[in-house]
């Protein structure tokens, strides 16, 4: 990912339609390798599985290891045009971003109210370090003492009971849980909110927002179900789930060679970091097996010149709003 894909995020509007740019990309001829049947040569094992999770969160600590410089960092300003209800919450909501990266979704929240509990986690250490340092130098209404990074591969491990104990998950499992199960590492979550109903107080009662911005395309499709339904449970009943993620036909998708397909629609950068291409059906599909109810889904459609070359780049991400039900 180059620093000028991550800048061309910071957008939000409709210059195109998602259908026209649909038929142009599929009637043209360079383009067709796209849409052929993706057969893995082989069912990956258990211990391969494995391997490939660690691979993922080392492509990313190596992304995040050379990208260390504040240069890269850019702060997501749109964030709360397009998810207002951040900034209209009630008092003390807690809210977990779910692939911190270096902060440019985390940063933007912690300002927009001075009293939201961040809770946020990544894959890779290096990230959490980066982000904790902008938290920290952004030295604003105290952000770093609401801010709680923690690290976690969510599409493996699900989230630390210390966020939602069984009892507070959806399902109301009678199973008590009384720790945190999260990863050993260097960052853990402190300063617990003892509001969960359980007697034992053992978490935080869940969270009121969970934030996924950039972060599911990163993961093999196969886990995104489990992923997705590891921010269901940790929502409260009423919470909702953020999104904004790269969509189908983006520029940045149209560039890659056959030789970086991985799946059906997935794609290997050359650092080794993955990127998957949204249509609206998957991401309806993956929150509404999750147990989501839909508000509001839909391309956004950007057109930008490249600076260099004058060349018009259409960027295309998808933007969605989904809500965990009250009664389950
Ligand atoms: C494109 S960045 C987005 C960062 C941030 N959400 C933002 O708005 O800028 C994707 C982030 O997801 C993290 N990530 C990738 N796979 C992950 C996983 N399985 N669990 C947790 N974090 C993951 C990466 O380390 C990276 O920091």
């Amino acid at each position: 990912m180059s620093s000028k894909d991550w800048e061309a995020e910071n957008y939000y509007s409709k210059d195109f339609d998602w259908e026209q740019l649909r038929e142009e990309v599929e009637n043209n001829p360079s383009f067709q390798f796209h849409f052929l049947p993706f057969s893995p040569n082989q069912i990956a094992d258990q211990d391969a599985e494995e391997e490939a999770h660690q691979e993922d969160s080392q492509a990313w600590d190596q992304f995040h290891a050379r990208h260390s410089t504040g240069k890269f960092f850019k702060e997501r300003r749109y964030l709360l045009k397009e998810f207002p209800e951040l900034a209209s919450c009630e008092k003390n909501s807690k809210v977990l971003e779910v692939g911190c990266g270096n902060g440019s979704t985390a940063l933007p929240i912690l300002r927009g109210r001075e009293d939201i509990i961040l809770y946020a986690c990544d894959c890779s250490n290096e990230a959490l370090e980066r982000a904790k340092h902008i938290v920290s130098a952004a030295n604003s209404i105290s952000t770093i003492h609401r801010f709680h990074p923690f690290l976690c591969d969510f599409s493996t491990t699900g989230f630390p009971s210390l966020l939602s104990c069984n009892n507070c998950s959806r399902d109301f499992s009678q199973k008590r849980s009384s720790g945190f199960s999260g990863v050993n590492s260097s960052y853990e979550i402190n300063d617990v909110n003892p509001v969960c109903p359980d007697e034992t107080k053992c978490c935080i009662g869940g969270t009121d927002f969970v934030t996924l911005i950039f972060t599911l395309s990163a993961l093999p499709l196969d886990r995104m179900p489990k992923a997705i339904k590891h921010c269901f449970d940790v929502l409260k009943p009423g919470g909702l789930l953020l999104f904004r993620d790269y969509g189908l036909y983006d520029m940045t998708m149209l560039r890659f060679g056959p030789d970086r397909r991985m799946g059906y629609r997935e794609y290997l950068r050359p650092d080794r970091t993955r990127s998957f291409f949204f249509c609206l059906d998957t991401v309806r599909s993956l929150a509404s097996a999750a147990g989501f109810t839909e508000m509001e889904l839909e391309y956004c459609c950007v057109k930008s010149v490249n600076r260099r070359n004058g060349k018009i780049m259409k960027r295309v991400w998808v933007h969605g709003k989904f809500q965990k039900p009250t009664c389950t």
